[in-house]
């Protein structure tokens, strides 16, 4: 009997997304929740419950598309998929890319043909370029990497040392993030405004400095940075009244560093609340919001993605 396995990680990204469109640096982690496909002999025919997904090649949808992508590159056409899930779709936290990673590898471990992990990346970029038009390449290194990174487009992922490990707060606007558009919308406003170009170049410094944060385990430190990072976004108008509420109602809370993660306009937020987090994510459910715990770095287990908390309108 044909079968093979795949997972993906779903990431969140701790300083420098729209900069790292732009060839700065991004700091972001592979989360141990993400996508686990199962591939079993079939014709193409894609299912994620989770999602209510039921998707073919050919039948004109993104997801759809992105799987035609996918078997067209690894040349795999007899085999179906199951996927499940624990994360939720299109809230910033790289859910396609996470889908289109555990489907690669599902396909190539099933398929019994030995694919070359170039190939599989390739498959990769084909299915998020389906999703997301031009994307920086960060989401889909995450979900193949796991753990915290550093990517730059043109240099890949590189894993970061972390001298302690953290537990951060995800929270969920319940409004679904449309990545091409607030990419679109930045460029824009970086053609109009020559001072967008000098905050790209701050993101990057931001990345620096987290870098170092992240290896001396100066989590205060790090928590400025993503209170600046978060400035730095609203000055680039991708942030939006739940981001806003879900950041403040963390501060609030006791966190120490809050932010939006992804591509703002709806999505994700993350939060750094040492020794608060259950608070952030009470306040969160108070104010008509889902969040959960999740940890990146060493030595701390994960906190639990199975305890979204179901309030707000999960997308
Ligand atoms: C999306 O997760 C991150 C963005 O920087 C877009 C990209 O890198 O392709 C907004």
């Amino acid at each position: 009997m044909i079968r093979g396995q795949g997972f993906g990680h779903a990431k969140i990204i701790l300083i420098g997304e729209h900069g790292v469109v732009y060839g700065h640096p991004a700091l972001a982690a592979g989360l141990t929740a993400g996508v686990q496909a199962e591939a079993v002999a079939g014709s193409g025919r894609l299912r994620v419950p989770a999602w209510s997904l039921d998707a073919r090649p050919g039948d004109g949808s993104p997801v759809g598309r992105a799987l035609a992508a996918i078997l067209e590159r690894l040349q795999v056409d007899d085999l179906d998929f199951h996927l499940e899930t624990g994360i939720p779709s299109r809230a910033g936290l790289g859910s396609s890319a996470a889908m289109a990673v555990a489907i690669a590898r599902a396909a190539g471990a099933a398929s019994g043909r030995a694919h070359p992990e170039t190939a599989l990346r390739a498959a990769v970029d084909d299915a998020e370029k389906v999703f997301h038009g031009t994307p920086s390449g960060i989401d889909a290194a995450a979900a193949f990497g796991g753990n915290v990174g550093r990517f730059r487009r043109g240099e890949g992922w590189r894993p970061v040392p972390v001298l302690q490990g953290m537990q951060i707060c995800v929270g969920l606007t319940g409004r679904p993030r449309d990545t091409g558009a607030q990419v679109a919308a930045v460029g824009r406003l970086r053609e109009r405004a020559p001072i967008v170009g000098q905050m790209m170049d701050l993101f990057g410094d931001l990345c620096d400095a987290g870098e170092r944060a992240l290896a001396i385990g100066d989590v205060d430190g790090l928590g400025r940075l993503l209170d600046v990072a978060h400035g730095l976004l609203c000055g680039l108008r991708v942030s939006s009244p739940e981001i806003e509420t879900l950041v403040h109602g963390a501060r609030a809370a006791g966190a120490i560093g809050a932010k939006l993660t992804g591509a703002g306009g709806g999505g994700a937020v993350i939060a750094l609340a040492p020794g608060h987090e259950q608070d952030v994510v009470e306040r969160w459910r108070r104010d008509g919001f889902a969040g959960f715990i999740t940890a990146v770095g060493p030595a701390l287990p994960e906190a639990g993605h199975h305890h979204l908390h179901a309030a707000g309108g999960e997308s």
